[in-house]
């Protein structure tokens, strides 16, 4: 038997939406809607420009549209989407795939796959050396292209003319405003590496954390469009002006020029 393609699976992601899809919180679970296809068609791309075969493709697409399925429930039981305050949202996504019977089309292998994968999607890193060939392409792929989305949304939301005091919590995740930079979170992007989770004590320091992915981009093509796009120039212009900018742009540029031009063998 055929293993089923990507509109049979969208089709039950629709389904599974809907039901959370309802007037009161209707922003916030469209966000994430949305947040999901777009992933997909960037995980898309992003195994395009790999060279992935078609059934690592097929998984691939599944892996997006669903890595984010257990943001509805937490928003709908918590109001929020931190795990903190609610639940690990990728650990209970492979749960609601098995008790939903989701991926029962699926040969063992295959589920064995996804699930790992999303899974493993919002861990601080990979345990890459643990993992067969397989379930690490999938790991960095989903991470990869949920990065690139988030990019789109979070300069899309900080840089467009909010109604003074309208702000998304849910984007936010109820962080105050501070015109300081975290001294940690400053450190950390100098010294080379994503920030801290505990270095993150305000809106700015959110942005900076997103700013520092580009220590965490696991494929060339996926730099590739983060420098096209100008995803970190454009967010530093919602940052405001510190004294430590322009170190903190070179330490990131240097990143990106290396890892988009570095000729790979
Ligand atoms: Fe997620």
């Amino acid at each position: 038997m055929e293993a089923p393609g990507i509109q049979y699976y969208l089709n039950i992601f629709d389904d599974y939406v809907q039901k959370f899809d309802n007037d009161t919180q209707s922003e916030n679970i469209r966000l994430k809607i949305r947040h999901s296809y777009a992933v997909c068609n960037n995980i898309i791309k992003l195994s395009l420009a790999e060279n992935l075969r078609s059934e690592q493709m097929r998984r691939a697409k599944i892996v997006a549209i669903f890595h984010d399925i257990a943001r509805f429930l937490q928003f709908d039981q918590f109001g929020t989407f931190r795990d903190d305050l609610s639940f690990n949202h990728a650990e209970k996504g492979v749960q609601i795939l098995k008790e939903e019977n989701i991926l029962s089309e699926e040969t063992k292998k295959s589920r064995d796959l996804i699930n790992a994968a999303i899974r493993f999607h919002n861990r601080e890193s990979i345990p890459a050396n643990k993992l067969d060939k397989n379930t690490l392409c999938l790991s960095k792929l989903i991470r990869d292209a949920d990065k690139l989305d988030i990019f789109e949304t979070s300069i899309n939301y900080h840089l467009s003319n909010k109604p003074l005091g309208e702000i998304n919590s849910a984007i936010e995740l109820d962080l105050p405003e501070s015109s300081q930079l975290h001294p940690g979170a400053v450190k950390d992007i100098l010294q080379g590496r994503i920030v801290d989770s505990d270095h993150v004590a305000s809106v700015n320091d959110l942005i900076l954390l997103q700013m520092g992915w580009v220590f965490d981009i696991n494929f060339q093509s996926t730099m590739k469009i983060i420098k096209a796009r100008q995803y970190i120039p454009k967010l530093s212009r919602a940052l405001s002006s510190n004294g430590k900018m322009d170190k903190i742009m070179k330490a990131l540029n240097r990143r990106i020029e290396k890892v988009a031009t570095d000729k790979v063998s």
